[in-house]
């Protein structure tokens, strides 16, 4: 394989482009982001900022004055002389300062709320958008990944524009403030400084941008190492139960070696920036010193040079703090650069979840409650009525129908695939009458969850129909069309709080009497009243504490509690005992007279009573009919049922 690789570790952006090309249109869009919420804030900082770096320029100016005007002179001719002016210059110095420390101090504090008021916008914005995001995108991305969105990279946009962005716009006013003094005074001890300040530019300008791409690459590296402790943590019992101890560890150690090189570059090239710099700013420091002298005694009187200007001790004595404050500044910016190039590979990562399309829904029919008038008529009501119905307006003559909410469900030749190299589904048609319990059976992988999943359209269907009451559900609002579905997906997720608030989340102004008689329904009452807490018993770490039974029949309860006109259940008892199971089943075939109920069970006595079975195989329906037609045409499902009892 050719692959041409960059020679230095450079993180490739969105689209492929590399961190250099995306940094200016990042950078703008964050500042964009900043202004759009923080305006006035940020012209306050703006104001600070130029406040306190002139402030400590002009301050320098009166340290001239002060030697010049004042000491010098006063050492001839007595303190008295010079009084006044010595008390109007101190003040005015002091003054000076003063409003530097204010300009700094409202600066920080502004900052800080800008910083972590952004923060807390950046972050609610991803989180919106993660909560809009179709199923898909979380299949295609590494959930730790998306993880350190909301740590590494908010961390890193909240060092850049809290502390690094402010920096270097102050240090670079004050290298233009203190560079038009430096002017004023003397242009030839302003060109010397120049080219030693050049000179460091030069050096920062290298050492900065190789540190700052460590720096990069260690972010990335820290992303690694978090989403694989993510995964050993949920998956402990697996690694202990394969003895893998010893190589998770070494993988970890490759994961961590890694980010100790990149860390250890970064900071090692950073490190000795600094001490650099430094040097280079005590050289200019005797440089100044040396040839101010000189300049100040070719300036004496008696050997007065034309064209040179004039050059005193005071001049000398501020050039010497000019050049020290110049080179403090030039190892701020410095010390910036990777902060920078970190920040803005967090935005841009950030950015780009933001930027991710979120799940369309161009749906319009809408579940609203609904009252009989005694004619038969069906009308909208703004309050629970028990009766619900599609309120469908049809664009092209303005009126509005309700339908009867029924739970009538019907597939025509859908074909569908998760990737478009690889169809799960081919052709398949089915109907779904209310009242009637449809099952699917067939082996592993066939794509039972897969219809299940387009029903509630987690994901959208290329080629055929689905209707629900009669209309293409594309035409159903998303959220409406989940709402009036109980689904028991394959996998349980129970969230932190207690038992009652899992259960309640299937109906969130359900009252505890009605989470009970779902619980009941379910047969999970028992279980939960023995409980520590009862119902009140607080669940963590997805239900931990409980059996996959018991966590089952809880998600079970929580589908129930909604009262949905249809219920998918998915493999929802597969862990459950045989006895439990047929308690559950009859319980919910109470609750689903009248209703649809989608069943998937690999135990086939349970989808014996059902109203129809579907026998799918590589994505088709291969058969369909009740247990006894199915039994006697002898085919799949007859090899499946006798199978698994000769298997028993
Ligand atoms: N998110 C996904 N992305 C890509 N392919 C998927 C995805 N989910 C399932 N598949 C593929 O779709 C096919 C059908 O999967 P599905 O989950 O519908 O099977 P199933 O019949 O429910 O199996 P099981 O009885 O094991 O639950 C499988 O081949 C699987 O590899
Ligand atoms: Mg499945």
């Amino acid at each position: 394989m050719s692959e041409k690789r960059p020679s230095r570790p450079m993180r490739p952006g969105p689209g492929g482009k590399t961190l250099k090309d995306i940094d200016k249109n990042v950078l703008f869009r964050l500042l964009r982001f900043l202004m759009e919420g923080y305006k006035k804030e940020i012209i306050l900082v703006a104001i600070c900022i130029v406040i306190s770096s002139i402030s400590a320029v002009i301050a320098t100016v009166f340290l001239q004055r002060l030697i010049d005007e004042c000491i010098i002179p006063g050492i001839s001719t007595g303190y008295d002389s010079i009084r006044g002016k010595l008390f109007s210059i101190i003040l005015t110095m002091a003054c000076i300062y003063v409003l530097g420390v204010i300009a700094t101090f409202t600066n920080t504090r502004t900052m800080a709320r800008v910083t972590q008021g952004t923060l807390k916008r950046f972050r609610d914005a991803m989180f919106d958008k993660m909560e809009t995001l179709p199923i898909r995108y979380f299949d295609t991305h590494a959930h730790g990944d998306i993880m350190s969105t909301y740590t590494n990279d908010t961390d890193a946009i909240r060092q850049m524009i809290g502390q690094s962005i402010p920096n270097v716009i102050q240090s670079t006013l004050s290298i233009v403030s203190v560079f038009t003094m430096m002017l004023v005074y003397s242009i030839w001890l302003t060109l010397a400084v120049l080219l030693v300040i050049f000179l460091m530019f030069r050096i920062t300008g290298k050492l900065g941008g190789q540190s700052a791409r460590f720096m990069v690459a260690q972010q990335q590296s820290l992303a690694k190492e978090e989403g694989f402790i993510e995964e050993m943590m949920e998956g402990q019992k697996v690694v202990k139960v394969f003895c893998h101890e010893e190589e998770s560890r070494r993988d970890f150690d490759r994961l961590n070696e890694q980010l100790f090189s990149d860390g250890e570059q970064a900071n090692k090239i950073g490190n000795i920036l600094m001490p650099i710099l430094n040097n280079i700013g005590n050289i200019m420091y005797v440089l100044l010193a040396i040839l101010g002298g000189f300049l100040a005694v070719l300036h004496a009187p008696n050997l007065s040079l034309t064209g040179i200007g004039t050059v005193t001790i005071g001049i000398i004595i501020s050039f010497l703090t000019m050049s020290r404050q110049l080179s403090q500044t030039v190892g701020q910016i410095s010390m910036q650069i990777s902060m920078i190039a970190m920040g803005l590979a967090g935005a841009s990562r950030i950015f780009s979840l933001i930027d991710e399309k979120p799940e369309e829904d161009e749906g319009y029919v809408t579940l609203v409650n609904l009252v009989r008038k005694e004619d038969g008529s069906l009308h909208e009501v703004d309050h629970q009525t028990g009766l619900w119905g599609w309120r469908h307006l049809h664009h092209e003559t303005g009126q509005i129908e309700y339908k009867e909410l029924r739970g009538d469900v019907v597939m025509e030749h859908v074909d569908f695939g998760y990737v478009p190299e690889k169809e799960v589904l081919h052709d398949i048609s089915l109907y779904a009458h209310p009242g009637q319990k449809i099952a699917f059976v067939g082996a592993t992988g066939a794509g039972k969850t897969t219809i299940t999943n387009l029903i509630n359209r987690f994901y959208d269907i290329p080629e055929g129909k689905i209707r629900y009451d009669g209309i293409n559900i594309t035409k159903i609002k998303k959220p409406d069309l989940r709402r009036s579905l109980g689904v028991v997906l394959q996998e349980v997720n129970l969230f932190t709080g207690t038992v009652m608030d899992n259960i309640r989340y299937g109906k969130l102004d359900a009252t505890d009497e009605e989470c009970i008689n779902a619980a009941k329904l379910a047969n999970a009452d028992d279980f939960i009243r023995r409980l520590p807490n009862g119902y009140n018993t607080m669940l963590t770490g997805n239900g931990a504490s409980l059996s996959q039974g018991q966590r089952q029949l809880i998600s079970i309860a929580r589908a129930a509690v909604a009262n949905p006109p249809v219920m998918i259940l998915d493999e929802a008892t597969s862990s459950i005992d045989t006895r439990t199971e047929a308690l559950v089943q009859r319980g919910m075939d109470n609750l689903m007279r009248g209703r649809t109920v989608f069943v998937i069970a690999h135990r086939l006595s349970t989808v014996r009573n059902s109203d129809a079975i579907m026998v799918l195989d590589h994505g088709k329906i291969i058969e369909r009919g009740t247990h006894d037609d199915l039994i006697a045409a002898k085919g799949m499902y007859y090899q499946l049922y006798t199978g698994a009892f000769e298997l028993e």
